[in-house]
């Protein structure tokens, strides 16, 4: 009896250790550290091995757009959406067209080789750029890194990032817009089709001349503008701060002037992200768990109004009027014809020319700002009244307004030229102060406009509609 126990726990012994024999053999194809590719890795195709972030975010692998085709991209997904969602695609205009293909590290680059073993896709690293062994890894924000092996924890050991080559999709912590080391310009484009993640005609890009604001193009046509950064958001966006979590940031310094946004995280089964859509929208959507379901917040452009100079110049676009575009006060249409059958796009001209140092400032409120890509901005001018100086004393100014919102407003805003694409927003728009001539406040007054005289100079008037008008 007792040798029978014995035996029994001998044997007990001998399966917990074959059951560990066991485990221990088959760990490496379950959990070995599946968020890195190191040089002797490699992902192919016929494996169906996935790279997969910390936290079971994303996941990287092969993939095809739809099942009708037999293109293979190499992409990351959302891994724990029901709907599989792409956010990243590295071969987009260079598709496996077999359903052989190996991704590895060879020569200090990642590249994806197909049937022959041709390079269809490399990071384009050259052997001056990388000193030591590499290793690729998915971090947890969607970033699929190239890093020195031995450095885990160091950023400047990053050779090479997807963040730096967005796709159509703007992930939290992910940047837009220009970085002066490189010289590069990130920016989103289209995938072609719902189902062909090639290289579409739209395009989203961060304009960084006079104030950084965001273009959508239609290849080089502009089709939508955000309207200039004012400290807190693009202008002509819709505020989304009081749906969801999603704080924007724009940083401008000597080493970027770059856009990204970050989620307040409340909940953290929440994805959130910005994509441009095949169809040309820029949009946010949002899947929450309860829902398993991608909603969309938000998408631009919204409305007629936004549409890039639907009305002409100095003349700005009302969604509630017909006809949708309305002369500034003090202008009238340049082609009186053509406007009344609704074309709008020679816009509007003076009715008296300008004679500099009698002009006057015409405030317009709650507007979408003129497109800002000749504007000037000068940051260390903080009042308003400064800043209309500066605006008076050059008599190329034709308006100015604040730069930034932030704390009651500072920094001065000027227009030289035509003021292209206004419209009037009722939520987001912000005061724009238009040059006119004093002569014009004559025939002002005859439609019915309330004068308070106030001064030699400061003629201040109230418009009785939806858009205040009135002098300084
Ligand atoms: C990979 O997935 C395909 C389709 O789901 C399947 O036919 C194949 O057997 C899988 N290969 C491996 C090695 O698991
Ligand atoms: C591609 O390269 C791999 C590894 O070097 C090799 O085993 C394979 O035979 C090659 N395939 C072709 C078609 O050359
Ligand atoms: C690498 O270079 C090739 C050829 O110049 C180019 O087509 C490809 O887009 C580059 N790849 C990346 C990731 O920049
Ligand atoms: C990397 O940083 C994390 C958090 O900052 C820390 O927990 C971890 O120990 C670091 N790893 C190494 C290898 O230094
Ligand atoms: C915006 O970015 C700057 C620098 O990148 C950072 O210092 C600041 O905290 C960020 N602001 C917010 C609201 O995240
Ligand atoms: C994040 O959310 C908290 C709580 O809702 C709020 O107090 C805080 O101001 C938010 N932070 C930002 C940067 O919006
Ligand atoms: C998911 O969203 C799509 C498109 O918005 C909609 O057609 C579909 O009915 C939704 N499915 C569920 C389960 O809500
Ligand atoms: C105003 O514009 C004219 C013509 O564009 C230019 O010649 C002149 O120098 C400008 N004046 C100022 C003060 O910028």
């Amino acid at each position: 009896m007792r040798g029978g126990v014995r035996n029994i726990v001998v044997y007990y012994h001998f399966y917990t250790f074959s059951f560990f024999l066991v485990l221990t053999l088959f760990r490496p194809a379950f959990s070995i550290h599946v968020n890195t590719l190191s040089p002797t890795d490699s992902l192919t195709i016929s494996s169906n091995r996935t790279i997969v972030s910390p936290g079971d975010i994303f996941e990287l692998g092969f993939f095809k757009p739809s099942s009708g085709t037999s293109r293979l991209y190499l992409g990351l997904w959302y891994k724990k959406t029901s709907e599989r969602t792409y956010v990243w695609v590295a071969n987009r205009d260079s598709p496996l067209s077999s359903s052989i293909g190996t991704l590895k590290i060879s020569d200090s680059n990642l590249v994806l080789l197909d049937h022959s073993n041709n390079t269809v896709w490399s990071t384009n690293l050259t052997k001056r750029d990388v000193s030591s062994p590499v290793v690729a890894e998915l971090l947890a924000n969607g970033n699929f890194v190239m890093r020195y092996s031995n450095n885990n924890n160091d950023t400047s050991g990053v050779l090479w990032q997807s963040f730096d080559y967005p796709t159509d999709t703007l992930l939290p912590e992910m940047k837009l817009g220009l970085d002066f080391k490189t010289g590069y310009n990130r920016f989103l484009r289209s995938w072609r089709s719902p189902d062909d993640p090639a290289s579409g005609d739209y395009s989203y890009k961060l304009e960084t001349q006079g104030v950084p604001e965001f273009f959508l193009w239609s290849k080089d046509v502009p089709v939508y503008r955000t309207g200039p950064w004012n400290g807190i958001r693009f202008g002509g966006i819709p505020d989304r701060r009081q749906f969801n979590d999603m704080v924007d940031n724009v940083t401008m310094n000597n080493e970027e002037i770059t856009y990204t946004f970050l989620m307040n995280k409340t909940n953290h089964d929440t994805y959130s992200r910005l994509r441009l859509s095949p169809s040309g929208h820029f949009q946010q959507d949002t899947w929450t768990p309860q829902l398993t379901n991608w909603s969309m917040i938000w998408a631009l452009p919204r409305d007629e109004c936004d549409l890039y100079k639907v009305c002409g110049p100095y003349s700005y676009c009302d969604y509630t009027k017909k006809p949708l575009c309305v002369c500034i006060p003090g202008f009238m249409p340049k082609d009186p014809r053509t406007w009344e059958l609704n074309d709008w796009s020679n816009g509007c001209v003076r009715k008296t020319e300008l004679s500099c140092r009698g002009d006057m400032f015409l405030g317009l409120t709650r507007m979408k700002l003129p497109d800002t890509r000749t504007a000037i901005v000068d940051r260390s001018i903080g009042e308003e009244e400064e800043c209309r100086e500066r605006c008076k004393m050059d008599c190329n100014c034709t308006a100015f307004a604040n730069a930034d919102l932030r704390q009651g407003g500072s920094g001065c805003l000027m227009w030289t030229g035509e003021l292209m694409d206004i419209r009037n927003d009722a939520e987001e728009g912000q005061n724009l102060y238009v040059r006119v001539a004093a002569a014009d406040l004559g025939l002002l007054k005859k439609n019915k406009l309330w004068l308070i005289i106030t001064g030699l100079e400061l003629v201040m008037c109230l418009f009785k509609t939806q858009t205040n008008v009135w002098f300084i």
